[in-house]
């Protein structure tokens, strides 16, 4: 059944309305360039309560506040290090979250009562269109995470977010459609807390231009199993998973183009690049839960980069739900 509100056409009145809704304390999800996301009023305990409810999702799991520009970044944080200005001026607006030391707005319902919060620019005009809609009427943030039900594959399209959620969203509630994601996997996540940044989460922004714009040597911890995107069985679909393993018949199948499909297997997809590999990911596993299939062989990308965060959430999906 059917019950948010669907908006497919994001003109300057549906923003201003959308703002509103997220001032009243009701949820909206909306498109970012990396995953769609599930927003609330940062400031506002309820709005964000609803949030955890919609999601399934533990409450000591910390979310990301998206702000409108880089001038945010001092209402919700403090001792901001000079690197994670350099990493803000050089790569915000886009997908990069910043974990720095909060401020006193940023609250325990929010953080997950860690003495931290996250920050980010997203890069998608439909985003950036509602939190300047939203700021204009006092909201400072929008706290999201990946609209998706807690575990399951992030949304990368506004029908995903509307098979995944839409049972759990309320008649205030709205969905803006803002067209696919451009990058496909989620935001990388550093720390800048320390001396030196450090990797949470893999993803667009690599260590190479880390490194580059801060001049540090960048420290990668994706081991440490500090955020939700960590836990080893997330991003997993219904299908089982396996990794670079010859596909067998009735199988479903993602690899780069250059690979051959077997006889008997269904093919997902064919990404000639990793970029694209990124971008049609999540929608293919949808699309192999959609078909019902059982087993999905997917061949990793090869290299460093974007091809690393692509390894890292295949990695999580082939350990299942
Ligand atoms: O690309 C993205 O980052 C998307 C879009 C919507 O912005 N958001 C996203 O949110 O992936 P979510 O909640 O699915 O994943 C955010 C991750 C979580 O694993 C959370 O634990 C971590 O960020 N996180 C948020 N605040 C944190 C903090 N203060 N310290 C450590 N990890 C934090
Ligand atoms: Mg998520």
């Amino acid at each position: 059944m059917s019950t948010s509100q669907f908006v497919s056409r994001c003109t300057a009145d549906a923003m201003t309305s959308a703002a509103a809704t997220i001032k009243d304390g009701n949820l909206v999800a909306f498109p970012t360039e990396t995953v769609y996301g599930l927003g609330a009023d940062a400031s506002n305990e309820k709005a964000v309560a609803k949030i955890y409810a919609a999601k399934g999702r533990p409450a000591d799991h910390p979310l990301i506040v998206h702000i409108a520009s880089m001038d945010g970044i001092g209402y919700w944080a403090d001792d901001i290090s000079e690197y994670a200005i350099a990493l803000a001026r050089a790569f915000w607006p886009g997908p990069m979250t910043l974990i720095c030391k909060r401020s006193p707005e940023a609250k325990d319902f929010v953080t997950g009562g860690q003495d931290t919060v996250g920050l980010r620019v997203p890069d998608h005009v439909v985003a950036l269109a509602l939190l300047d809609a939203a700021k204009q009427i006092g909201v400072q943030g929008i706290a999201a995470p990946s609209a998706n039900r807690f575990g399951h594959v992030s949304p990368t399209t506004a029908d995903a977010v509307r098979e995944e959620l839409d049972q759990y969203l309320s008649a205030d509630d709205i969905i803006l459609d803002g067209g696919p994601s451009q990058v496909g996997v989620e935001s990388t996540i550093i720390d800048c807390t320390g001396d030196t940044p450090h990797i949470l989460r893999p993803g667009a922004i690599t260590q190479a231009m880390i490194e580059e714009v801060t001049g540090l040597k960048v420290t990668d911890a994706q081991n440490e199993i500090r955020v939700s995107g960590s836990l080893e069985n997330h991003y997993a679909p219904q299908a089982t998973v396996v990794l670079d393993t010859a596909p067998q018949l009735g199988d479903g199948y993602i690899a780069m183009s250059d690979k051959p499909t077997p006889a008997g297997v269904i093919r997902l997809a064919s990404p000639e690049t990793v970029e694209e590999y990124a971008r049609i990911l999540y929608a293919s596993l949808r699309d192999a839960d959609s078909q019902k299939l059982s087993r999905i062989c997917i061949d990793q990308p090869q290299g460093d980069g974007l091809a690393i965060a692509i390894c890292d959430r295949l990695q999580r999906a082939a350990r299942g739900r």
